[in-house]
């Protein structure tokens, strides 16, 4: 079978490490893919938002299957383009894209089929949305952008001046362009974050294990938002308990809603969470893997990934057995760029991955990278994502850092406490979800 992987980050490269491993897959091709896809596929300078030139290489090619990294072609519409011209494609189309293109579809839906989320309101026009924040009695509140923001579109704003700065940055100064044309203004959750990753061809549905990101750029969940600093799994927070009651409460509740609204979506819901004291409530969906989540999936997914993902494009998922998981932990850590996730520097080149590699248990994914002849150089803000594998958390991290310590280029940097803090994410979220039941039983 010849796959194409569409996009270009570390989230691709692990999508292309794993397939390239099937037995099933004859021919791997990534666009644009990057320094680090070459080594197992086919890199094809294509970008991933032109549509019309993927569904001209996939004709051209005779692909038999699309996977889609990035949510871009997916809100651009690549898949319904290539399903339209027969081709098998993983990941939604343009109206199942909404979820993640669109926070208030994403709201609107969630709230006619009464899946738990922070309450919010829309605003089309700057002047309303600042004289509701400044009635707002209860702080912070969170100013959301609807559209597509790359993880910048959103700010929890400790008072109304800073509320009514950010409705002005986003809609009238148009900071973030068309994604700000309309903002969501939302009740402030407390709690622990977590995601849900599952795969599903719209009936059956296959939940990953969990993986929990880091999401700001420093030590300490300190400084702005990243896409992804380092993940680790599993995730001993979300106990069975949580899953379970998180899959009843969200998962199947959101995918049977995408069903009854006439939505064909075939690929990945990712669900982000946060577990308040009144039980798991939605903060957003994305429509494909997460980046660095897919990292940590690839090394501890041990059946074949492909065809899963063939099954998931074909509506078929529900034939497939459960696959077999890795028990032990992964830890991931994003090495970055000085700047990011400002402005960055680029062009540095990078030494040390094979010395990385040749530790037992350790697979680096390339992100931002590019080739210069036989060497990577760095061209992103997230470079790298260092992965190892242990019996327990502390091998696993103890193992991935050393990793990351081989690896150099001028300006690199990472967070240091990338799964150090599991122990107390757990008991805070069993305490939260103690009182929780407490709750629910005394009413
Ligand atoms: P989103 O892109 O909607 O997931 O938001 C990015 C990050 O902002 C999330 O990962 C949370 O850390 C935070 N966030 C978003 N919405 C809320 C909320 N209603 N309450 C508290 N934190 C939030
Ligand atoms: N790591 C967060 C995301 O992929 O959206």
């Amino acid at each position: 079978m010849k796959v194409l992987v569409v996009g270009g980050g570390g989230r691709e490269h692990a999508l292309c490490w794993k397939i390239a491993q099937s037995k099933q897959c004859t021919e791997l091709l990534c666009a644009p893919g990057n320094a680090g896809t070459r080594n197992v596929a086919r890199n094809v300078d294509v970008s991933a938002d032109d549509v019309k030139g993927l569904v001209r290489l996939a004709k051209a090619e005779k692909v038999d299957l699309v996977v889609i990294g990035p949510e871009d072609p997916l809100c651009l519409g690549l898949a319904d383009k290539l399903r339209a011209a027969g081709i098998d494609c993983f990941g939604p189309g343009a109206d199942g894209a909404q979820l993640e293109g669109s926070k208030t579809f994403a709201k609107e839906l969630l709230e006619r089929h009464r899946i738990p989320t922070a309450l919010s309101r829309a605003f089309d026009r700057s002047g309303a949305a600042k004289t509701y924040l400044e009635s707002c009695t209860q702080w912070p509140q969170v100013v959301k952008a609807d559209g597509l923001a790359a993880g910048k579109g959103v700010f929890i704003c400790k008072d109304a001046r800073e509320a009514c700065r950010a409705v002005d940055a986003i809609m009238e100064e148009k900071s973030l362009g068309d994604a700000g044309l309309r903002v969501l203004v939302e009740e402030f959750l407390e709690g622990e974050e977590a995601s849900l990753l599952a795969i599903t061809d719209g009936e059956a549905i296959l939940l990953l294990e969990p993986v929990v990101d880091h999401k700001q750029v420093g030590d300490g969940d300190t400084g702005p938002n990243t896409g992804g600093m380092g993940v680790y799994s599993p995730a001993p927070s979300l106990t069975r308990r949580l899953l379970r009651q998180v899959e009843q409460r969200v998962v199947i509740p959101a995918i049977h809603a995408l069903r009854r609204e006439g939505i064909d979506f075939r690929g990945v819901l990712y669900v982000g969470l946060m577990i308040t004291e009144q039980g798991p409530k939605v903060l957003e969906f994305n429509v494909r893997f997460g980046d660095p989540e897919m990292q940590a999936i690839a090394r501890r997914f041990k059946s074949d990934l492909l065809p899963y993902l063939v099954a998931t494009a074909k509506g078929k998922l529900a034939k497939m057995d459960p696959p077999a998981w890795d028990e032990r932990f992964v830890v991931g850590v994003v090495a970055a760029s000085e700047g990011y996730p400002g402005t960055y520097r680029r062009g540095d080149r990078i030494t040390g991955i094979d010395a990385a590699e040749s530790l037992d248990d350790v697979v680096v994914f390339h992100a931002g990278t590019s080739s210069e002849g036989d060497e990577a150089i760095t061209s992103g803000g997230r470079v790298l994502c260092v992965t190892g594998m242990g019996s327990d958390m502390d091998a696993a991290r103890d193992l991935t850092y050393a990793a990351y310590d081989r690896i150099d280029w001028a300006g690199k940097f990472c967070r240091r406490d990338i799964g150090t803090r599991v122990e107390s994410r757990k008991e805070r979220i069993a305490k939260m979800m103690g009182k929780a039941e407490g709750g629910a039983r005394g009413r």
